[in-house]
């Protein structure tokens, strides 16, 4: 790719058979269905893709948060599930972990409704930037401590659409948010 900063680093089908890699550990793990409970927003391409790749009976809910703020601490809901989760088992459905808080946030409100089991799922693991450390059951790919487009995740809300993840420069997304439309939309 001739844009600064912008490599891809995995292409659509190499997206799609890991994909296919963990639907399928996950229909292995679990007998009697899962309830996906999903993060708004950048875990829907991963979501829709997985549910469609699993080949057990799931559920699917989501929950909306505010993203944690440096120095409060402070992560809530702004939209809950609605899903019944007592003994049943539940599996969070995240784009990426990275400090660890939100899914560490979501673990304790959701074990407080009884589950079954209560399991992550994400597509990309970044440890570098863990703060709090959490066990993540099923993962599409841990990359290095690099800022990462595609597949869900955005900068500035841009880039979530595309079929590849891309590691991209924050300097040059700062300058210039519209940076990568050209190479990553052909526009
Ligand atoms: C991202 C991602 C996770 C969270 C992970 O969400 O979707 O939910 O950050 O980060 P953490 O491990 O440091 O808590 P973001 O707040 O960017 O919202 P978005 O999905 O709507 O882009």
């Amino acid at each position: 790719m001739a844009a600064e900063g912008l490599e891809v680093l995995l292409e659509t089908e190499e997206i799609d058979a890991i994909v296919d890699r963990v639907a399928g550990e996950i229909s292995e793990r679990y007998d009697d269905g899962v309830v996906l409970v999903a993060v708004l927003r950048g875990s829907v391409p991963f979501l829709a893709d997985l549910v469609r790749a699993m080949s057990i009976r799931s559920v699917v809910d989501f929950v909306a948060i505010t993203p944690y703020t440096p120095g409060t601490g402070r992560v809530r809901f702004l939209m809950d599930i609605t899903t019944d989760l007592t003994d049943r088992d539940v599996l969070v459905v995240e784009d990426i972990v990275d400090t660890g808080l939100t899914s560490a946030f979501l673990l304790g409100e959701l074990s407080r409704r009884q589950p079954e089991s209560l399991s992550i799922c994400t597509f990309v693991d970044r440890p570098a930037r863990r703060v709090v450390p959490v066990d993540l059951d099923h993962v599409g790919i841990q990359i290095p401590d690099e800022f990462v487009i595609g597949y869900g995740l955005d900068h500035k809300g841009r880039y979530r659409n595309v079929r590849v993840l891309a590691t991209a420069d924050t300097a040059v997304l700062e300058r210039d948010p519209d940076a990568y439309v050209q190479e990553l939309y052909g526009a």
